[in-house]
């Protein structure tokens, strides 16, 4: 990342979390005692590379249990409604973004694993040879088409193919010339790279974060839910169960 420049992270939380079939929005489901949203909010203002953060919360539905003057973080410039669908939600948080913004960072607030390594090695990646970049994590798995009817109809090569995850940076001007495109062209984009390579942006992806997973259905926050129980606090992991070996630091 170029010095000097002005990053904007949007967070957003504006989903129903239909595919959780009961419960609040899934963004307020609590992980570890916090709830899900909070957890990446404080990891993106922790970073020293974000300057700003506007989050992005539901039009209907229950409000944020804490008002934003009382979660007294100074770089949380602004809590906005979302709209229907996460791209009308993008587009409101970005249009929020304070005006000297040079970069915006947009993460899922359905990533509550996020941690602060991954929010600086995006931001560091995007350099002149590029409009964004994504972490992404390159497929295991063997890749299966599966019908309907749950038969196994085709067997598809998992060379070259990565899950995308966020927070993706972009610039500003390119995310914001790429909204309008995609409003003009009709384009609903499953996240901001794909807005971005459709409007003929570069984009780049840097290794992921495996942990950093997405929780979309509820096996997934039950297992959120036991890798927070897992992992003990951050500043009490540092020194090794093994003396003489370094743990690695990120
Ligand atoms: N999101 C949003 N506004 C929307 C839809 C989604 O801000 N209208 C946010 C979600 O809160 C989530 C992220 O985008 O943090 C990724 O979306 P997804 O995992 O699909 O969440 P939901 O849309 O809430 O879930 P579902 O699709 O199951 O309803
Ligand atoms: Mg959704």
């Amino acid at each position: 990342m170029l010095k000097g420049q002005y990053v904007t992270a949007v967070l957003l939380a504006a989903g129903k979390g239909e595919r959780m079939e009961g419960g609040p929005p899934k963004q307020y489901a609590d992980v570890g005692g916090e709830q899900m949203y909070f957890r990446s909010l404080r990891t993106l203002i922790s970073s020293e590379l974000v300057d700003a953060l506007v989050l992005v919360v539901p039009s209907v539905g229950p409000p944020s249990p804490v008002p934003i003057e009382a979660m007294g973080f100074t770089k949380l410039r602004a809590m906005v409604e979302g709209g229907d669908t996460r791209q009308v939600s993008l587009f409101r948080g970005v249009r929020s973004a304070p005006k000297q913004t040079d970069i915006v960072l947009v993460h899922d607030a359905a990533r509550p694993l996020l941690q602060r390594w991954l929010v600086d090695r995006v931001l560091n990646a995007l350099d002149e040879s590029c409009d964004c970049v994504i972490p992404a994590v390159a497929m295991g798995d063997a890749v299966k088409r599966v019908s309907g009817e749950r038969f196994v109809t085709e067997s598809l090569s998992k060379k070259g193919i990565w899950r995308a995850q966020t927070p993706q940076a972009s610039r500003i001007g390119a995310m914001k010339q790429a909204l309008k495109s995609a409003e003009q062209s009709g384009l609903e984009a499953e996240d901001c790279s794909e807005l971005l390579a459709a409007a003929g942006f570069r984009v780049k992806a840097v290794d992921g974060d495996p942990m950093n997973m997405k929780v979309t259905r509820r096996e997934d926050l039950d297992l959120v839910r036991t890798l927070v129980a897992a992992r003990p606090p951050l500043r009490n992991r540092r020194r090794t169960a093994f003396p003489g070996i370094r743990q690695h630091r990120r």
